[in-house]
C-alpha cells in the first residue's frame, strides 16, 4: 500500500508542489490547510489531493486532524512539517502578537505535528519528517526576529528528534529553502527583494519545485541513513 504523507500548509507555494510531487511518486497524501478556503478548493479539483482544513498552532487540532486522516488514508508515515507565516518587522516595530503567532505557527506547529504521529510511528517503526527550515534561521534576516528564531528552532528541533527516531528507523531531516517564488517572497517590498536577488549566486528566485525534489530525495524508503541532516537549497546564498 502506498505509504501516506501530511503536507501542512501543502495547498499553496512551496507546500503545493511538495504534494503534488509526492502525489506524482505515488504517495497517499493529505494536504492541510488552515485559512485559504478558496485556494484549497481549487488545488483540489486540479490535483485530486484531499484538503483538511486546521490550524497547526492548534494542539488538539493537529491531533484531531491527523486522527481524521488515518481514518480515511490509513497510517500516517510521513510528515513535511511546511506551514508557516510571516509577520516582518523591526524589534522597534514588532509586537508580542507578531511575535508568537510566527513562533507558534512555524515552530509549535512542527511539535504539535510530530507529537501527533511520533507515536504511531513508533510502533510501527517506520517514519519519515521533513521540516521546512529557512536560509534565515541559518542566518538571520534584518526585519524576522521572531521567523528566523522559529526557523532556527526549527533546525535544532530537527536535530534533536532525530536522535530520538534513529532506532525506530523514524528519520527527522530539515531543509533550508532560500528565497523562493512564492506569495511570502512576494511580499517582500520589490526594492528590498531585488537587492536579496542581486546576492543569489544562481542569479533567480527558487522554484517551489526545487524544494519538493529534495522533500523526495529525504522521505525515500532507502533514505534511512540520512537523519538529522540539513539541506540547503538556496541557489547558492548561503554555504556552510
Ligand atoms: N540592513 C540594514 N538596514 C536595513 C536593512 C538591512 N538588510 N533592511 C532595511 N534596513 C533599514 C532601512 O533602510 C531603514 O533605514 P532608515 O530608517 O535609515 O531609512 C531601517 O532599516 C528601517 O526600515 P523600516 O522603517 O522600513 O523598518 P520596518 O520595521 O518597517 O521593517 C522590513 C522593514 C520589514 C525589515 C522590510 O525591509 C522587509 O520586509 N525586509 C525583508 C525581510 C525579509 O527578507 N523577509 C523574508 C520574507 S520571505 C521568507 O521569510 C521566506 C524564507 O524563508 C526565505
Amino acid at each position: 500500500m502506498a505509504r501516506v504523507a501530511v503536507v501542512t500548509g501543502g495547498t499553496r507555494g512551496i507546500g503545493e508542489a511538495i504534494s503534488v510531487g509526492l502525489k506524482k511518486a505515488g504517495y497517499t497524501v493529505a494536504a492541510n490547510y488552515a485559512g485559504n478556503e478558496e485556494r484549497a478548493k481549487a488545488f483540489t479539483e486540479r490535483t485530486g489531493i484531499k484538503a483538511y482544513k486546521w490550524d497547526v498552532a492548534d494542539f488538539d487540532a493537529c491531533a484531531a486532524g491527523v486522527k481524521q486522516i488515518e481514518s480515511e488514508l490509513g497510517p500516517v508515515e510521513i510528515i513535511v512539517n511546511n506551514a508557516g507565516i510571516t509577520r516582518d518587522g523591526t524589534m522597534k516595530k514588532m509586537t508580542r502578537s507578531a511575535w508568537d503567532d510566527v513562533m507558534h505557527t512555524n515552530l509549535g506547529g512542527c511539535y504539535n505535528m510530530c507529537k501527533a504521529a511520533w507515536d504511531g510511528m513508533n510502533e510501527r517503526k517506520f517514519g519519515r519528517i521533513v521540516n521546512i527550515g529557512s536560509i534565515n534561521g541559518q542566518a538571520g534576516q534584518y526585519g524576522q526576529v521572531n521567523y528566523a528564531a522559529a526557523k532556527s528552532g526549527i533546525h535544532g528541533f530537527t536535530k534533536a528528534l532525530a536522535q530520538e527516531g534513529a532506532r525506530a528507523n523514524i528519520t527527522v531531516n530539515a531543509i533550508a529553502p532560500g528565497y523562493i517564488d512564492t506569495d511570502m517572497v512576494a511580499a517582500v517590498p520589490a526594492d528590498v527583494l531585488a537587492k536579496i536577488v542581486a546576492r543569489i549566486p544562481v542569479g533567480r528566485l527558487g522554484k517551489a519545485d526545487e524544494i519538493a525534489r529534495g522533500v523526495l530525495f529525504l522521505v525515500a524508503d532507502d533514505a534511512g541513513f540520512i537523519t538529522g541532516s540539513t539541506m540547503s537549497i538556496n541557489g547558492g546564498q548561503h554555504m556552510y
